[in-house]
């Protein structure tokens, strides 16, 4: 049983196989937070410690004891107005407009299985053998009538814990919700960093770790979508945790849109994280009866560092995010047009590309930007989504044809949620974007964003994309997401704060719907790379496109980056021309290779204008891709060193049982001279001799993990290598 309550303590314990979450109700009714971390049977109130603080606010049901206070005992959902004056998970105003929330336990239930949420993304469990269980607690205020139904799930085998909030208005007149977080967790003791993950287009996801300070750190982002610019994930961890050893706790946001991260120390040295909504322009009202569900947060302790974390959330988002008929399935081969020819092809570009590809052992070819209305640059026809037969020279379905006749599979570029003002559809409807009334409004990239919180709007998106995909057999859709929104009003919502939140249901509601109706087509989903690399979008499409920078040397930190809290089977990357188009980079098309094949991998390149010598080497590198990707997706992922620290870029996978590895490293350029680099594999079974399949040598586990594997001399910068061993 994953979730039990203690009769005498009344402590309710959330176990998994390494970890144990614990909660009780206190003698006023206050959910109390008293434990996360190793698996432990004790009741961990004795950790509860009572003072008298100076102004901290003393609940009235505590009569005089001065040492009771909500200021500084740990809690589970942290509500405004209660004299806990750190930051709060929830903020109601009532009708008045007076602010404040105080919640108490009314109860709680647990049921067999994991929870699911009405219209939003979250972690599922199919398989009676996950033993999956939720909890529900429920709190309520009093004086407004406002309950909130505190939901947890728990995959204890995966060590993976869920919480997400569904707040009711229960009352008789109606409130505002101005904050709704989603989990929060408090730490009595620890001396903790916290690492984020930052970014801008062309470089995301890059490691941040410092140490926890007094205050407040606050990520997040006010751009509608998770963004660039910082991930919607964290991990706190001891302060000398390392890849191997120490405890870590990571918060993953399971949502694609703003969201508000924290992290400090308040008055008493204590730790509060908390991950939820983004608040700055939500203002949510609600009417008696109506409910709001905060997103879920996925939850993962590991005491034996951040490897252990990652592979904990990797499993998670693999197996429990990902679903569909790709979720375990090698993905296809493709040669993507954009970096290829940009918005410059025509229908006969495209099926000589599709020859040369075909006669490489590429499987797909993707149609990307350029192809509809007048699209020749970014400046127009977002939302005329019919093919440009002048530019093609043929018909959608014509050029679907064609492309299979070569041999492959065809896949496709849209912008769904997006619109240019030189559109059919703009001078139809232009109410259909979201801008403000009497305000110009904020263009990006020359483009506008569809009001997707509005219904009649998002079916009119979903149609638009059922017309492109019923004209052949289209097996893939790249959906791409290229500016932030700037202006959350819609012309035709009752609400404005809830507008952004609307838009992901909106969003959400249109991706559910494709799935279903084709569920064989491929999605992978785009934000200029990855402005929108999260797991709600990863919950409709099993792999993003990582980053618009295919500079082989930059994606080493941006995969190392990402490799924190996501698998390489979610990760979109190709092997592109050089001097890199962003960069101006040149590096060997080896490496291009071995950093692509530790994503989802593909071509983005102009095959016709390549040498006999380098369309060999590609062969080779297709061939490697059928005997690695099946270790690449479902394996075990290391991270052997630090790009940003280290010489060499070092990184490794290993089947379950331990019987096969993968082990690729790369020399990083700038970094002076190298004498004999030594990188040290993990993970391997520890008696077992391991041969390495392509030299025949054959090592100890013992010997490989003391000793290192050394790198050859004639590394050069930028130059790689492959280690494949079986035991
Ligand atoms: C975004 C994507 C690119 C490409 C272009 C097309 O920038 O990230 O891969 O699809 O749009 O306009």
């Amino acid at each position: 049983m994953p979730i039990t309550v203690d009769s005498s303590s009344g402590a309710i314990t959330i176990y998994t196989d390494h970890s144990s979450y614990q909660m009780q109700v206190d003698r006023y009714g206050y959910l109390l937070h008293l434990h996360y971390g190793p698996r432990t049977d004790s009741c961990m109130d004795k950790l509860l410690t009572y003072a008298d603080v100076g102004f901290s606010g003393n609940p009235y049901d505590a009569g005089t004891d001065r040492t009771y206070s909500l200021d500084s005992l740990p809690q589970e959902y942290p509500s405004q107005g209660t004299g806990d004056y750190r930051s709060p998970m929830l903020i109601v105003r009532d009708h008045h407009g007076t602010y404040g929330c105080d919640l108490r336990c009314q109860g709680h239930e647990i049921t067999h299985g994991k929870y699911r949420l009405e219209g939003l993304p979250a972690v599922c469990s199919e398989s009676d053998s996950d033993d999956a269980e939720s909890l529900t607690v429920t709190l309520k205020n009093d004086r407004t009538g406002v309950t909130v139904a505190l939901l947890y799930g728990v995959l204890p085998h995966k060590d993976i814990i869920t919480r997400s909030a569904v707040v009711t208005n229960c009352g008789t007149e109606p409130v505002t919700v101005e904050r709704l977080g989603s989990a929060s967790l408090d730490f009595v003791s620890g001396r903790f960093d916290l690492m984020t993950f930052y970014g801008r287009h062309a470089m995301e996801h890059i490691p941040e770790r410092r140490a926890l300070a007094h205050g407040e750190t606050v990520i997040g982002s006010r751009r509608g979508y998770s963004s660039h610019q910082f991930n919607p994930m964290m991990i706190l961890l001891d302060h000398d945790a390392t890849e191997t050893d120490g405890n870590c706790w990571a918060m993953q946001f399971v949502y694609s849109g703003g969201f508000r991260a924290s992290a400090g120390l308040d008055q008493c040295g204590q730790t509060r994280i908390q991950m939820g909504l983004a608040d700055e322009t939500f203002s949510c009202p609600l009417k008696p009866g109506e409910s709001l569900t905060a997103p879920e947060v996925i939850m993962s302790f590991s005491s034996t560092g951040l490897q252990t974390l990652s592979h904990n959330l990797h499993r998670c988002i693999r197996q429990h995010i990902c679903r569909g008929s790709f979720r375990d399935r090698v993905r296809p081969l493709l040669l993507n047009s954009w970096e290829t020819c940009y918005f410059d092809f025509t229908g006969e570009t495209l099926v000589s590309l599709a020859k040369e590809a075909h006669d490489l052992g590429i499987e797909m070819l993707v149609m990307d930007d350029g192809w509809f209305g007048k699209r020749d640059d970014d400046y127009r026809s977002l939302g005329d989504w019919y093919a440009n037969e002048t530019k093609l020279g043929c018909s959608l379905s014509e050029l679907i044809r064609k492309i299979n006749e070569e041999g492959l599979q065809f896949g496709i570029w849209m912008e769904p949620e997006m619109v240019s003002e030189d559109s059919d559809l703009y001078r139809a409807h232009p109410d259909w974007a979201l801008t403000i009334p009497g305000e110009k409004p904020v263009r990006a990239r020359y483009q506008l964003v569809l009001d997707l919180s509005r219904r009649e709007i998002a079916d009119a998106v979903f149609e638009s994309i059922c017309r492109v995909l019923d004209q052949g057999p289209v097996r893939y859709l790249k959906w791409d997401c290229n500016r932030s929104i700037a202006e959350a009003y819609s012309h035709g919502a009752a609400a404005q704060g809830r507008v952004l939140y609307d838009y992901m249901l909106g969003l959400y509601s249109i991706l559910d719907r494709l799935n279903q109706r084709y569920p064989d087509l491929l999605i992978e989903s785009c934000s200029g790379g990855g402005g929108r690399f999260d797991a709600g979008m990863l919950y409709y499409t099993p792999q993003i496109w990582c980053s618009d920078n295919t500079d082989a040397i930059d994606r080493l930190l941006i995969q190392y980056g990402t490799s924190f809290g996501y698998p390489s089977s979610t990760v979109g990357a190709h092997v592109s021309a050089c001097p890199n188009h962003i960069t101006g980079r040149t590096t060997p098309l080896n490496t291009r290779g071995i950093v692509a094949m530790s994503g989802t991998f593909g071509y983005e390149l102009n095959l016709t204008t390549l040498s006999e010598e380098e369309k060999n080497e590609i062969r080779r590198q297709i061939t490697d891709f059928h005997r690695y990707a099946g270790l690449i997706q479902n394996g075990l992922y290391y991270r052997l060193t630090d790009p940003a620290h280290s010489p060499v870029c070092a990184w490794e996978y290993i089947s379950e049982d331990r019987s096969e590895a993968l082990i690729c490293a790369v020399r990083i350029p700038d970094r002076g001279d190298l004498p004999s680099e030594r990188i040290y594999p993990r993970g391997l079974k520890p008696d077992a001799v391991y041969t390495e399949t392509n030299t025949g040598m054959s090592c100890e586990a013992g010997e490989m993990t003391e000793n290192g594997l050394l790198l050859p001399d004639s590394m050069k910068e930028a130059d790689s290598i492959l280690f494949h061993f079986k035991s």
